[in-house]
């Protein structure tokens, strides 16, 4: 088992990577009054373990899926906190994927202004990125994580073991944010493109997946709450979750995906990075997205990106751009522009 650390000012957190971290659950927090949150595909694949795991906690399921990442599943995650007659010293326990992790960590963020939390995450793109890092948030107003709030867990226990019941969809997903890191840490990039062919073997997926956490853990050091250096996890991401919002069918990393794919030529074209090295972004990309859908209006897609918490300026589009293996560059697009760089979407490849 592997201990990364996240050494972040608001609070540190540690990250147990690797077989049985689930299990650390009973050693870390014995005595502590434990809390569950889950979705109801987790609860009913995991029944008995989450007894097993945590014994005696109070267990609240909500509907899995983004759709149930607003307000109303966070006040109901709030009400069963209240129910529970939890207290700030109680220990919430996000036990799913990304939607869980963020909705369960922005209810123990607000809970008596904070109880402590415990990330335990059971998709590969929860594991390699969402679970660390303290970003928690609800979708709303018709905006991606528009409510939330940094709050750190005090333990993030990412377990392969959870792996072995995901759909081949929810890995593809996961590897979305692989990629991502690929493309921004140059070592990580090569070590994917020498064992592409091992891209759906669970176990070397969770060792990848330490290596994108222990690289997460310093962008996040440096830059807790993204003024500078943690801009550069939002790569594909302007496009990519302008695109989740306005078609809503696909899941997150498949939307990076997409996002990273299209961005590249804005890269090339906007004179970020060489026509070689957005090649190289659209091949890696194509390791787990060969084809690109074709999304018809693409180009309306504008309306969301213009609501992207990443801009700085009315009317213009903030994009993080691959400027190079393991370098990265901001440009901000006016809103005509990027609407015309959507349209290459509309044809699909
Ligand atoms: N906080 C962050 O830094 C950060 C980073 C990246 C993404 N996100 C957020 O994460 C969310 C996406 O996360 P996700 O892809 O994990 O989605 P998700 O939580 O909806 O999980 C995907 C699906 O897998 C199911 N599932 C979960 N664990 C399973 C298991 N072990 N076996 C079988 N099925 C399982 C879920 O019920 C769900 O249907 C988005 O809302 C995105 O905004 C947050
Ligand atoms: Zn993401």
């Amino acid at each position: 088992m592997q201990i990364i650390e996240v050494n972040t000012k608001s609070r540190p957190s540690k990250v147990y990577c690797g077989e049985g971290a689930a299990e650390k659950f009973s050693e870390l927090y014995a005595g502590c009054d434990a809390f569950v949150v889950t979705d109801a595909n987790v609860a009913r694949l995991y029944a008995a373990r989450i007894g097993e795991l945590f014994p005696h906690a109070p267990v609240c399921v909500v509907p899995a899926g983004e759709r149930s990442k607003n307000r109303n599943t966070l006040f109901k995650i709030l009400d069963a906190m209240f129910a529970a007659q939890l207290h700030r010293s109680s220990v919430v326990v996000a036990l799913g994927g990304g939607v869980i992790g963020d909705m369960a960590g922005l209810a123990a963020a607000l809970y008596m202004r904070g109880t402590r939390l415990v990330q335990v995450p059971t998709t590969l793109l929860a594991q390699v990125d969402s679970s660390v890092g303290g970003k928690t948030a609800i979708d709303y107003a018709g905006v991606k994580n528009a409510v939330g709030a940094f709050y750190q867990p005090e333990t993030v226990l990412c377990d392969p073991a959870f792996l072995h019941t995901l759909p081949p969809r929810e890995v593809k997903c996961g590897l979305g944010e692989v990629l991502k890191t690929g493309i921004l840490d140059a070592a990580i990039g090569e070590k994917l493109w020498e064992s592409r062919e091992r891209l759906s073997d669970l176990s070397y997926l969770s060792e990848l997946a330490a290596d994108c956490i222990r690289f997460k853990a310093r962008i996040v050091a440096e830059d807790e709450r993204e003024s500078g250096a943690r801009r550069c996890l939002n790569l594909g991401h302007t496009t990519g979750h302008a695109l989740e919002l306005a078609y809503g069918r696909r899941s997150h990393g498949e939307y990076v995906l997409i996002g990273m794919w299209l961005e590249s030529f804005i890269a090339e074209r906007e004179g970020v990075c060489t026509p070689a090295h957005a090649q190289y972004v659209r091949d890696t990309v194509a390791l787990v997205q060969p084809r690109i859908p074709v999304f018809k209006d693409a180009r309306a897609c504008v309306k969301y990106a213009l609501l992207d918490k990443k801009n700085s300026a009315r009317g213009a589009v903030s994009l993080t751009l691959s400027a190079g293996k393991g370098e990265w560059k901001v440009l901000a697009l006016s809103a005509e522009k990027y609407a015309d760089y959507l349209g290459m979407l509309e044809g699909g490849r």
